[in-house]
Parts: C-alpha cells; sequence; structure tokens
C-alpha cells in the first residue's frame, strides 16, 4: 500500500512536469512556504506554495503573507520595452515566467525569464550570524535584483516595487502615516508605520508599534512615490517612472491602500545589473522582562551599536556585500555538514529551517548584558516556553551554544529571584511575546516534569559544549530543586500532559518518565563538574535505579519485534522515544544500548509514507521528534526519516510556512501549527558530541 503510493506520488509529479512546458524547476524542493523576508517574530513574510493556499511556488501571482496568513502586499514589476511584467506578487499585469527557485538555509532565489529577452536573478536575503551579535539584533532582510539581456541584444528596463502599509499593523482598519527621505550616504527610505503607536502590544500577532523602512539607493534614475496602489503602479506601468510625491493623506491601512514605490529606469542593458532593497523593523523599544527587579522595559540590542534607525539602515544596506559572504559561509557549513550527517535529504530539512528557528528569537538588552527572546509562535505567542527552546535548542547546540545561555537566563532570573511559586521549573516567561511578565501567580500551563527535565538537559548541554562550570554552580540551588521534583515524580509519572499537550494528558507516559531520568543523571554530572560529589554518587544511583525499572515498566518485550510503550503496560501502544536523545546528546550513558537498538529495530515496522506517527492515538506525528529520533538511530532507520520528512517537505499540500505537525499518511496538517521554532530541532544530528 504505501509503496503503491510512493509510486503513484513519482508518477503524479512527472506527469506535471511534462504538461506544464514552464514549469519552474524547486531545488532542494518545493517547500510549503518559501522564506521571502524572515527576520524575527515581526519580520517574517513568507511565499505560500502547498496546494491547499498557496500557488505551487511561484514568486509572481500571489501576494506574500505574514506567517499568521495576513497579505503583507510586496510587489515588484519590470518594464522592458514598454511592456510591463509582474515578478512579485499580484499588482495586475502578465507574470514573468519562472524558470527556478531554489533555497539555502539563508537565501531563497528565483530566476525569471521576460518575454524571452531578459533575465532577472531574484535573491532573498535574510541573514543568520550566530557569532556576530550587532548583525544578528538587526531586524532587517535583503531583496536583491539582477537584469541581464537574454539575446544579446539590449533592452530598455525599468523596475519597480513597493510595500504596502499592511506591513506596519495587523488590525487593517488602523491608520498608517509614513514619510519619505535619504540618508547622508545616499539611501532613500520610505517610512512607514502606525500611526498611534501602541508600545508591546500585537493585532493578530504583528506589531502595534515601530517604524518600518524600505529602502534602496538613491541613484540619478531613482524615482518615487506614496499614495494609493492603483495611482502608484499604474504610473509605474503607464510611464515607468514615479512622480516623487508624498501623498499626505494618512489614512486606514485598507482605504485606498497607500503604497511605497520605488521605479528604478536601469536604461539600456545587455549585461548583468543590481538592484538592492531593504526592508525591516525599528522598534527601540523590545519588549517587558520580570527579572530580578521586578518588571523592566528591555531595548532592541540594535540600539546599542547605532545612535539611530537611519544609521542602523544604512549600515545593513551598505553591509550587502560583507553580509552576502558571510550568509554562503553559513549555508556551506551546513551544507556540508548536513550531508556528511546524512545525505542531500538531509540538507533539504536543515536547510529549509535555518530562517524559520532563527525568525523566531530577537536579541534584547544593552553591551552590559544581553538576553535572547524566543517567541512560541502560532501556537498561542507564549515567551520563552521552555518545551519549545527543547525542541528548538539543537540548532544553537550546533551553532552557537553562548546562545542557548541568553535564552536559559531571563529563566533562572525569574524563578531564582522568587517569582515564581512552584517548586517545579515554570512552563514560560508569559502569555504573550513580547511581555514576559512571569507567572508570579504559578498559573502557567503545566507540565512539570517536562519542563524540569528540559531545564537539566538544556543547561548542561551548554555547559558542556563551552566549559562554563561557573554557570553550573552559579544555578545549582534551584537545578537541584528541579532535581528533587524528578526524583519524587519521574520514576511513575502522574496523569499529566506532555509536550505535545494537543494529544490530552495520560498517566505513566513512557517517554516522559525517560526524560525525567535522564534529568536526574544530567543533574549527577552537573554535581561532579561542580565538586558535589556526594550527590553526584546519589543522584546516578537514583537515575540507574529508576531506569532498571522503566525498562520493566515502560518496554513490551513480548512484542514482535518489542518496543517501548505509549504508557507502562498498555502492551499494544507504541511511540516515538524521542527523549531519548537527551542521554545521547550529553554523553551519559544511563539507558543501555540495547534500547537505542531496540527502537531502531523497530521503527521501520510502524513506518508510514511521511514518517512514524507519534503515536499510537493518531495517525499524525511532529516533524521536531522525527528528527530527534532519527538522530539517535541506526544508519538504515536513520535515513528512513530523514529520507521521509525531505519527501513531506517537497510533497506536502500545505501552505503554511513549515508546520511541524502533520499527518504521516496524508502529509496534510495536523493540526494548524506554523513557522514554530522547533524546527531548530531539525539540527539534532548535527548537535550530537563528535
Ligand atoms: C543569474 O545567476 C546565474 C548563476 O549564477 C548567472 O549565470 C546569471 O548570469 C545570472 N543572471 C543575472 C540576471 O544576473
Ligand atoms: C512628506 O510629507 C510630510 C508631511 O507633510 C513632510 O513632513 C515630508 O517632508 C514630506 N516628504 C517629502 C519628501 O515631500
Ligand atoms: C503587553 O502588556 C501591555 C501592558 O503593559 C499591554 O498594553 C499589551 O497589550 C500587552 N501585549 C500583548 C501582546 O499582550
Ligand atoms: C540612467 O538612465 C539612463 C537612460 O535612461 C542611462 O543611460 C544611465 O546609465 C542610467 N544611470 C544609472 C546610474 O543607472
Ligand atoms: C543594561 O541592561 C541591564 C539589564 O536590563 C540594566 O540593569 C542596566 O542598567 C543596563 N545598562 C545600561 C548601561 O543601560
Ligand atoms: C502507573 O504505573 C504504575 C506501575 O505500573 C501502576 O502501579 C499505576 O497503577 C499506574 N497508574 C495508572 C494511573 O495507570
Ligand atoms: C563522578 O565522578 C566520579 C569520579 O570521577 C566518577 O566515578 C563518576 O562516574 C562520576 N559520575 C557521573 C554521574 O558522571
Ligand atoms: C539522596 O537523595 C534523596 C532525594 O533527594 C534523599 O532523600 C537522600 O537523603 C539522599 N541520600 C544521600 C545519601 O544523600
Ligand atoms: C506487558 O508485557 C509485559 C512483558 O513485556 C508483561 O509482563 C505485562 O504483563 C504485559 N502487560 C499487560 C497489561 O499485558
Ligand atoms: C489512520 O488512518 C487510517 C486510514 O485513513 C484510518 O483507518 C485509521 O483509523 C487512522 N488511525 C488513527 C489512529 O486515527
Amino acid at each position: 500500500m504505501k509503496y503503491l503510493g510512493q509510486a503513484l506520488v513519482a508518477l503524479c509529479a512527472g506527469f506535471f512536469d511534462f504538461v506544464a512546458a514552464d514549469a519552474s524547476t524547486f531545488s532542494p524542493a518545493r517547500p510549503p512556504a518559501i522564506p521571502l523576508g524572515v527576520k524575527s517574530p515581526y519580520l517574517s513574510t513568507w511565499q505560500y506554495a502547498g496546494s491547499d493556499g498557496g500557488n505551487g511556488g511561484y514568486l509572481a501571482g500571489q501576494w506574500p503573507q505574514f506567517w499568521a496568513g495576513q497579505i503583507a502586499a510586496w510587489t515588484g514589476m519590470i518594464r522592458v520595452d514598454g511592456t510591463t511584467y509582474t515578478w512579485m506578487g499580484a499588482p495586475g499585469p502578465q507574470s514573468v515566467t519562472q524558470k527556478s527557485f531554489e533555497y539555502t538555509s539563508t537565501k531563497s532565489i528565483f530566476t525569471m525569464d521576460v518575454g524571452g529577452v531578459v533575465e532577472m536573478n531574484i535573491t532573498f536575503l535574510s541573514p543568520i550570524t550566530p557569532d556576530d551579535q550587532k548583525r544578528q539584533s538587526l531586524v532587517f532582510s535583503y531583496l536583491d535584483v539582477a537584469v541581464q539581456s537574454l539575446d544579446g541584444h539590449s533592452h530598455d528596463v525599468q523596475l519597480y516595487t513597493d510595500i504596502s502599509a499592511e506591513w506596519v499593523a495587523g488590525d487593517h482598519s488602523s491608520v498608517a502615516q509614513w514619510d519619505y527621505g535619504t540618508t547622508s550616504d545616499g539611501i532613500s527610505y520610505h517610512k512607514v508605520y502606525r500611526q498611534t503607536q501602541l508600545l508591546f502590544s500585537e493585532t493578530n500577532d504583528q506589531a502595534d508599534w515601530g517604524y518600518w523602512y524600505y529602502a534602496t539607493q538613491n541613484t540619478q534614475n531613482l524615482t518615487f512615490q506614496s499614495g494609493a496602489d492603483t495611482a502608484v503602479r499604474g504610473a509605474f506601468e503607464s510611464n515607468g517612472v514615479l512622480a516623487d510625491t508624498n501623498d499626505t493623506n494618512y489614512r486606514p491601512i485598507d482605504q485606498q491602500y497607500p503604497v511605497f514605490g520605488f521605479s528604478s529606469d536601469l536604461g539600456y542593458i545587455l549585461n548583468s545589473v543590481n538592484t538592492l532593497y531593504t526592508i525591516g523593523l525599528a522598534q527601540e523599544q523590545a519588549m517587558q522582562f520580570d527579572g530580578a527587579t521586578g518588571i523592566v522595559p528591555l531595548t532592541s540590542l540594535w540600539t546599542s551599536y547605532f545612535s539611530s534607525e537611519t544609521d542602523a539602515l544604512s549600515f545593513f544596506y551598505n553591509d550587502y556585500s560583507t553580509s552576502s559572504t558571510t550568509a554562503s559561509a553559513l549555508d556551506q557549513k551546513i551544507a556540508t555538514d548536513s550531508i556528511a550527517a546524512a545525505g542531500q535529504d538531509y540538507l533539504t530539512i536543515t536547510s529549509l529551517a535555518a530562517r524559520q528557528a532563527f525568525g523566531a528569537v530577537e536579541l534584547v538588552g544593552n553591551l552590559t548584558q544581553q538576553y535572547l527572546f524566543l517567541k512560541e509562535i502560532s501556537s498561542d505567542g507564549n515567551i520563552q516556553t521552555v518545551d519549545v527552546i527543547f525542541p528548538f535548542h539543537p540548532i544553537l547546540v550546533y551553532l552557537k551554544p553562548e546562545l542557548l545561555k541568553l535564552l536559559l537566563d531571563p529563566l533562572f532570573e525569574n524563578q531564582e529571584s522568587g517569582q515564581y511559586p512552584n517548586k517545579y521549573s515554570m512552563h514560560d516567561l508569559g502569555a504573550h511575546w513580547p511581555n514576559a511578565t512571569g507567572h508570579p501567580d504559578g498559573a502557567d500551563e503545566q507540565q512539570p516534569l517536562e519542563e524540569c527535565g528540559n531545564m537539566l538537559i538544556m543547561t548542561l548541554a551548554y555547559a558542556q559544549r563551552t566549559n562554563d562550570n561557573a554557570y553550573l554552580s552559579q544555578h545549582y540551588n534551584i537545578l537541584a530543586q528541579w532535581t528533587e521534583y524528578l526524583i519524587e515524580e519521574a520514576l511513575i509519572p502522574a496523569d499529566q500532559i506532555s509536550t505535545d499537550d494537543f494529544a490530552g494528558s495520560l498517566a505513566n507516559q513512557t517517554d516522559l518518565a525517560l526524560k525525567g531520568m535522564i534529568g536526574i543523571e544530567a543533574m549527577a554530572v552537573i554535581a561532579n563538574l561542580t565538586g558535589n560529589t556526594a550527590d553526584a554518587a546519589n543522584y546516578t544511583n537514583i537515575a540507574h535505579s529508576y531506569i532498571e525499572q522503566w525498562q520493566v515498566l515502560g518496554i513490551a518485550h513480548d512484542a514482535t519485534p518489542p518496543h517501548t510503550t505509549l504508557a507502562y503496560g498498555m502492551n499494544d501502544t507504541h511511540g516515538l522515544l524521542y527523549n531519548l536523545y537527551g542521554d545521547a546528546e550529553l554523553s551519559l550513558n544511563l539507558v543501555p544500548q540495547s534500547v537505542y537498538d531496540m527502537q531502531s529495530a523497530f521503527y521501520p515496522t510502524v513506518n508510514e509514507i511521511y514518517g512514524v506517527p507519534l503515536d499510537t492515538r493518531h495517525n499524525y506525528t511532529k516533524n521536531d521528534w522525527e528528527m530527534f529520533t532519527a538522530a539517535i538511530a541506526s544508519d538504515t532507520t536513520k535515513q528512513m526519516f530523514v529520507k521521509d520528512v525531505a519527501a513531506w517537505i517537497d510533497q506536502t499540500t500545505t501552505s503554511k510556512p513549515e508546520t511541524d505537525w502533520y499527518d504521516a499518511i496524508t502529509g496534510g496538517y495536523g493540526g494548524g501549527f506554523t513557522a514554530r521554532p522547533v524546527v531548530g530541532g531539525h539540527f539534532a544530528l548535527l548537535a550530537l558530541p563528535t
């Protein structure tokens, strides 16, 4: 049945390639949604591609969208010898012919054929700079458009782009305001913003404060215009130039949709000519945080490096060549390591995940004190959710463990200063980004066993990779407190939810119990590293005693083949044993190799076309947990997982930014999750000790 399904999919794909002569190629895959500008929770614009809401992966003919679904109109048109074409969005004119699309970890690149006479290379670059906080702190992204003749003759070319005010607030009946200016070093920009700034407020997950900048170089042949969409785009379509005028009728975003356009007259061109644009958001105040001294506002980190928003803009614009080189080096590193770990299919998975993962975090603070905050995008907007940081964290362990510390610090700071009343670890630092205002009433979502285990595992992972034992000493008391909780609760877990809360609560969850036991053993190592050797001996005794009992309670030994269960004694159930990952990540050797081998032999017997279901209750799965499981599996089982998830990326009908929760048989949604940071877990294979 399964093989027939795969053959059918391959057949259909081949068939459409054949009939659609103008079809674009997609390399390494046609993702569910294509990242365009994806740099932070608020700069997150995509082209939906999957068939349930997208157009198959074409830049022209459909509007780009914010991750939550709202249109973020971003327009591209080109006039060649007097004929106007659309290359991005849906302003009206005929579309260029998309020849190819390619993504890397930091770039999305389209190649277009314009009327058979001109070629365009359109590159969207959202930099990821784990080693460079100054650059990482900027909420800006690049759009580079290269144009050249295809037929050996020169052609008269004008290039147009705009953004609409839909970018600047989630309530599209709110009033936008704007201005136009040029920096002293010649960067021209449209500045657009919500007229009434509502600090730290969101509507439909878009920010209600801050200033958007759409910019390009002020060349002699640049014209600009703000005004109604039909007027500005119409001016370009008919003349190829804009009026250099400023519409001062500030009005609701959805009233005669104001747009902010640039037109560049490139003249007669033969060889490749580049035009660079940047889009970005400047918010001086980033969030509120309930830290050691109570609730304080925190500034965006970029404000420590730049004296004004336009200084930041100029720096970013002029940094393109450096930024592009740095981005290519990161692309190459991820490519080399991914291919070495599990081949091209694995690179298809990791390179799609990188921008989405980093697009959920933001650096805040100042030069003496930095924090990294994470938004639980789409599932609820919680801030610093511990069981979302956990599936996300392999990308940081791989690229920059020091950034993991900056994520954990606010959680320690809040709880160690007594702002959280429960003896177990908190679930999150606030019900909605950007308010990390804590839970002084202790009434956050209860995942006590999950979060205590997560904090212990991630704290040790950071310290092991950086040899920062002082960090372990600094937080020893609260880590020991959480370990006490695990000692009481991990062996026989009470009826409770796990991180997969949508699946409901259950007693005696085998995988959850394992996380708790691994947490206790992690604390034994922490105790050793901090000179608390008596504690270490005690904790490791307890962890080993528990794991012996767990192998009796949690394994269906008589099943063929044997496997761990979803919950103790439920011998006809199974699930992904993804929490075993922590044992390998931390080199604990708590769990015998026989358990790894047993699971590796078992998974292929319950595999579906797009992976192994999360557990026996449903057909859906989670691709973050599939990659955790793959990372610790035998070579053939690892390849099975990787192949399934890569095929899913290419074939899924889902069109939102990569969901982590999907049906393993149909490839459709498991629920509504989209754009979540947990895809950082796709780097699980690269975060294991070498
Ligand atoms: C697009 O990129 C390809 C590959 O790098 C190059 O050969 C071609 O000249 C580029 N086209 C333009 C318009 O710059
Ligand atoms: C646009 O209009 C605003 C408000 O009248 C004004 O402050 C600004 O200088 C104008 N900009 C241009 C380029 O005309
Ligand atoms: C954050 O808190 C402020 C009050 O301090 C409130 O106005 C705002 O709506 C909150 N933001 C969100 C997204 O809940
Ligand atoms: C401006 O356009 C003219 C003709 O339209 C062209 O000759 C010239 O090279 C262009 N200048 C720049 C800086 O693009
Ligand atoms: C830096 O941030 C920390 C933490 O929010 C704050 O206590 C400190 O005053 C700030 N320092 C400066 C120079 O702004
Ligand atoms: C959990 O497992 C233990 C050990 O097998 C058993 O004694 C207990 O009844 C189970 N709890 C539930 C609610 O099934
Ligand atoms: C703690 O250190 C002792 C002495 O080196 C060692 O025998 C023991 O295995 C260590 N325990 C853990 C849990 O690492
Ligand atoms: C070991 O830890 C348990 C749980 O914290 C505690 O009850 C016990 O007294 C400890 N034993 C020793 C020898 O420290
Ligand atoms: C599950 O299987 C184990 C052996 O693997 C057996 O001891 C136990 O009784 C079984 N439990 C049930 C509820 O059938
Ligand atoms: C999985 O899907 C199959 C085929 O649609 C269906 O028969 C089965 O009931 C589903 N299983 C679960 C656990 O929902």
